[in-house]
């Protein structure tokens, strides 16, 4: 099992000083920044393009980058991600027509693949496409909004996912997006994942470090 990562998404970080609060996220002692990129198209909700990567690898930025594509197509911002500096770039199969050449594409321009599977998409879509895989994001919220509710059956497929890991033998991230806390957390890790997205659990918060502080407890409990 991999070790925890704990990656703040800067959706519901401070737009008007981006710089600043992906530096205060880091210091408090995140392990990877979450960029939510939305199109108005695949998703409801219109955010960032790889300008905005770029700046905040500009400002300074050196910690991992995790570019969340909720884009349709994909091919196209895949490169200007990479060549915008993101470490890892994730997208969800229903949103490319050929999603093996899609995470090939990614790897090719030397960053980590994942695919994000939405609330209603089934884990077999991972079937032949595990060894072009670095990362497996588990949508626990619809995408397209911060702040919604944790969906409780994505426990249920975290599990599964996790045993499909370990069956294959592949060193994969699992990661959960969307509702995660720290009164959760635990919960979270128990079914299986060790990478946790939180927007408006972390950045909602009047004091960064003391919020994930209070998530490493969480999870340093269970073991
Ligand atoms: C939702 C995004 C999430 C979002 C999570 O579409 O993919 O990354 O920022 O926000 P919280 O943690 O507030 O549910
Ligand atoms: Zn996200």
């Amino acid at each position: 099992m991999n070790t925890y990562l704990i990656a703040p998404s800067l959706l519901s970080a401070n737009f008007a000083k981006l710089g600043e609060e992906a530096e205060k996220v880091l210091t408090a002692g995140a392990d990877m920044l979450h960029l939510d990129v939305m199109d108005n198209h695949y998703v409801p909700n219109l955010t960032v393009g790889p300008l905005v990567c770029e700046a905040l690898r500009k400002h300074g930025i050196k910690a991992p980058i995790d570019v969340h594509l909720m884009t349709r197509p994909v091919d196209r911002l895949i490169v200007d991600f990479a060549n915008a500096g993101a470490t890892y770039i994730t997208f969800h199969p229903e949103a490319s027509d050929h999603v093996d050449r899609s995470l090939a594409l990614i790897r090719k321009h030397g960053c980590k693949a994942g695919l994000a599977l939405n609330p209603a998409t089934t884990l077999q879509c991972l079937e032949y496409v595990w060894d072009k895989l670095d990362l497996v994001l588990i949508m626990s919220v619809n995408p397209g909004f911060g702040g919604q509710a944790f969906i409780p059956s994505a426990l249920d497929k975290i599990q599964q996912l996790r045993q499909m890991i370990t069956a294959y033998k592949r060193d994969i991230r699992l990661a959960v997006d969307g509702g995660v806390k720290a009164e959760n957390i635990a919960q979270i890790a128990q079914a299986g994942a060790d990478t946790f997205i939180a927007g408006s659990a972390i950045f909602h918060h009047a004091d960064y470090r003391a919020i994930i502080t209070l998530m490493r407890q969480q999870l340093a409990e269970i073991g």
